[in-house]
């Protein structure tokens, strides 16, 4: 049977790299396939760099929000977060007892992140690690997800074979999803994906900005001294992507929109990219700004989702403890 597997972090208000990489496809396969699907807020993997408690509390119920308000529905998708389930932490573990440092080491964004800082800590080195216990508690099949991730799917899954090989035969292998809008790029940095963690905060658009806000992003966003619209993301990646956020918006293939964009120039078409974005996400701020107050009705969401996702964890972990020889009695 297929299971679903996906979470994102609640470093802030998701953007539209999140959305179009993983949100929007976490919806369709909801509504199109009645698929059985699990998302979680991953908080543990957030605190992983330095958060502010009273605020990263604020960010768990905010991104609960956003995916109820992108079209999530808490009836017929398990939703909950992380930290509150048993057995995320414990299996992470026990993986990481299975797992080589090189195995972690190349990884890209460990090798990104740990320029930066002198002294990197340990939860950024193994949290591809937690991730895949993440995946492998609900015995996941498939996992929706943008680019970046999939070499931490990829470690998934020779986790999940050492485990197999070495106690028993109870992981299945999770394939990868990618959609078609796989990797947003950084409007002021086009040659870097978009990321919550931009140092510019007009490198991204948030799916809860203001129209005012959306406008002044597009208008800065950083292009070449070509003023014509043609669509290549090796040569002209500035363009080609708000091309790529037109096409995700409107649901038109780039080339398509490079046809209808003929005589414009950049300035012209920052206004319709801007101005399409804003009708977009109009009515999921809209309910945005209505979930925010309700919420009793959050609170349940949270509560109902950590029960079933408990449940299967629990399951899990009974096979996991009996195959390493951990249950004594
Ligand atoms: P996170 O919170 O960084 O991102 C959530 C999802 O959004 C996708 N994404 C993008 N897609 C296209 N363009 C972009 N610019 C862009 N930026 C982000 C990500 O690929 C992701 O699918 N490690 C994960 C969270 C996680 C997880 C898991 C995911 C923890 N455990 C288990 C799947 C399964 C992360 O940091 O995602």
């Amino acid at each position: 049977q297929k299971r679903i597997f996906s979470g994102i972090q609640p470093t802030s208000i998701p953007h539209v790299g999140n959305y179009f990489g993983a949100v929007k496809s976490w919806v369709d396969l909801q509504n199109d396939q009645k698929e059985n699907i699990i998302l979680s807020i991953v908080d543990l993997h957030s605190i992983t760099v330095p958060q502010n408690p009273a605020r990263l509390q604020q960010q768990i119920e905010e991104s609960l929000i956003c995916l109820i308000a992108s079209g999530i529905d808490p009836n017929r998708t398990v939703l909950f977060q992380q930290s509150k389930v048993n057995g995320h932490a414990s299996l992470s573990w026990i993986l990481g007892c299975l797992c080589t440092i090189p195995q972690l080491e190349h990884l890209p964004q460990w090798k990104e992140k740990s320029e930066l800082v002198k002294e990197s800590r340990l939860g950024i080195f193994t949290y591809p690690v937690l991730q895949a216990a993440d995946i492998l508690l609900y015995k996941a099949t498939h996992v929706p997800v943008g680019e970046d991730q999939v070499k931490h799917i990829e470690l998934t899954r020779h986790l999940a074979k050492a485990f197999n090989r070495t106690y028993l035969n109870i992981f299945p292998s999770p394939q990868t999803i990618l959609g078609k809008h796989k990797r947003i790029k950084s409007l002021r940095n086009p040659a870097n994906k978009m990321s919550k963690s931009e140092a510019d905060s007009k490198g991204k658009i948030d799916i809860c900005d203001s129209a005012e806000e959306i406008v002044q992003k597009v208008k800065k966003a950083v292009t070449d001294s070509n003023s014509a619209i043609t669509y290549d993301p090796i040569e002209r990646p500035g363009i080609s992507n708000l091309i790529e956020i037109m096409s995700a918006v409107t649901d038109t293939e780039p080339n398509r929109i490079v046809e209808n964009s003929a005589g414009l120039d950049t300035v012209q078409f920052k206004s319709r990219v801007s101005e399409a974005v804003v009708e977009y996400f109009r009515p999921i701020r809209k309910r945005f700004i209505e979930l925010r107050e309700d919420r009793s009705y959050l609170h349940k969401v949270l509560k109902d989702g950590e029960e079933k996702a408990q449940k299967i964890a629990d399951e899990t972990m009974h096979e996991v403890r009996n195959a390493v020889g951990l249950n004594v009695y």
